[in-house]
């Protein structure tokens, strides 16, 4: 097993990363102080692993609430469920909350954690790529609102986070692409030796084979950690892990949320902002076409849809992310080194989003 520290003083929590290391109630021994403890997953994680998750924690006096699955599930109505059933149970501040599933989950239930009776501690055990290498660290948490994705929401870190990168082996191919879009992102914008080596495993990684995922998740979860301990409510740094993500928004928006999964969208969105670096003289067309050829590689899409270049504009001036109405870029300086910027020639974005 491998473990990393997510270093936030008082608030630092360890990623336990390996192969069936949620079996047994060691881990959650160590984190959880009350023999009463509530789960939330959703239908789909439970008919998969809900008996061997409730037989690991067979020593607790275990709740489990099961929601539906989807995106849809992310909002207010499913937070007053929730705290609802944790009140009825009797869940209370020495109890803990664990969030067993994908980012929806982990949201919903972070978010949950946060608020009732003022914050009870929670543990994530992430069972997507997405979710073990990004969505779970990090401890952003919350549900959408008519009016956009996420508005509702706190920082609250977990107490530990358990990766078992054997829940990877029932994700559908298309999902765990979707993770791999925030693989190769952490690659780009921190660390080139990380790139490389996702460029000569690429076979080793579509194989799923456990020690090669291991090391995945854990340089993932080591970028991440770094990420947040530097700047844990995105004022400035944090802001690097939304590299292709303002591009990709854009084109989930404009598609409607229904020809492309985030990070299918995320990923064009990476190749965009590269088009755009490289077009200011930043990184090599060479390296450019890296770029391209790993994300084709994982099975994700490079090539942006035919968009109106105005509407994207406007969207992407849209995103939450924006300031002041500025679009502020993520472009990448060489393979491994990001810059934040809003100083960029507007014909060149203009000539990125209209191309
Ligand atoms: N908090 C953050 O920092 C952060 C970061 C990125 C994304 N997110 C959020 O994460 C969410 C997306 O997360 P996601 O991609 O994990 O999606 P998800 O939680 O919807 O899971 C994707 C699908 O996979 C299924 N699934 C989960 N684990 C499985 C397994 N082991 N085997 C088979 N099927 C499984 C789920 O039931 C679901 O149908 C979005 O709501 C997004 O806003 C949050």
């Amino acid at each position: 097993m491998r473990t990393l520290t997510v270093s936030l003083e008082d608030r630092s929590y360890p990623i336990y990363i390996g192969e069936g290391i949620s079996a047994g109630d060691e881990i959650y021994s160590k984190h959880l102080n009350s023999k009463k403890i509530a789960l939330i997953t959703n239908e789909e994680i439970a008919d998969l692993y809900l008996s061997e998750m409730s037989q690991s924690l067979g020593s607790f006096d275990l709740k489990t609430l099961v929601l539906p699955e989807g995106e849809s599930q992310k909002n207010l109505e499913t937070v007053e469920k929730a705290v609802e059933f944790l009140s009825d149970n009797g869940i209370d501040r020495d109890s803990s909350i664990i969030a067993f599933g994908g980012g929806v989950i982990g949201d919903i239930t972070g978010f949950v954690a946060s608020s009732y009776m003022r914050g009870i501690k929670f543990l994530q055990v992430p069972t997507t790529l997405l979710a073990q290498v990004d969505s779970s660290v990090g401890g952003k948490t919350g549900v959408n609102i008519r009016q956009g994705k996420n508005l509702i929401g706190a920082f609250y870190q977990p107490s530990a986070v358990i990766a078992d990168t054997r829940f990877l082996s029932t994700l559908q191919p298309r999902r765990f692409s979707e993770g791999l879009a925030e693989v190769i992102k952490y690659g780009l914008i921190r660390d080139h030796g990380f790139f490389e080596w996702l460029e000569t495993n690429t076979s080793r990684i579509l194989d799923l084979e456990a020690e090669a995922m291991a090391h995945l998740i854990e340089k993932c979860c080591q970028i991440k950690a770094e990420v947040v301990s530097e700047d844990e409510k995105e004022s400035s740094v944090r802001a690097e892990l939304n590299f292709g993500h303002t591009f990709g928004h854009a084109i989930e928006s404009l598609t409607d949320y229904n020809s492309y999964s985030h990070g299918e969208a995320v990923a064009i969105g990476m190749v965009m902002a590269t088009s755009l670096s490289e077009s200011m003289g930043m990184i090599s067309s060479e390296d450019k076409e890296r770029v391209k050829k790993l994300i084709k590689a994982v099975n994700l899409p490079t090539k942006k849809p035919n968009l109106n270049g105005d509407d994207f504009f406007e969207s992407m001036k849209r995103d939450k992310k924006t300031h002041d109405g500025e679009i502020r870029l993520i472009l990448l300086e060489n393979i491994g080194r990001a810059i934040i910027t809003s100083d960029y020639p507007n014909e060149l974005l203009m000539k990125t989003i209209s191309d």
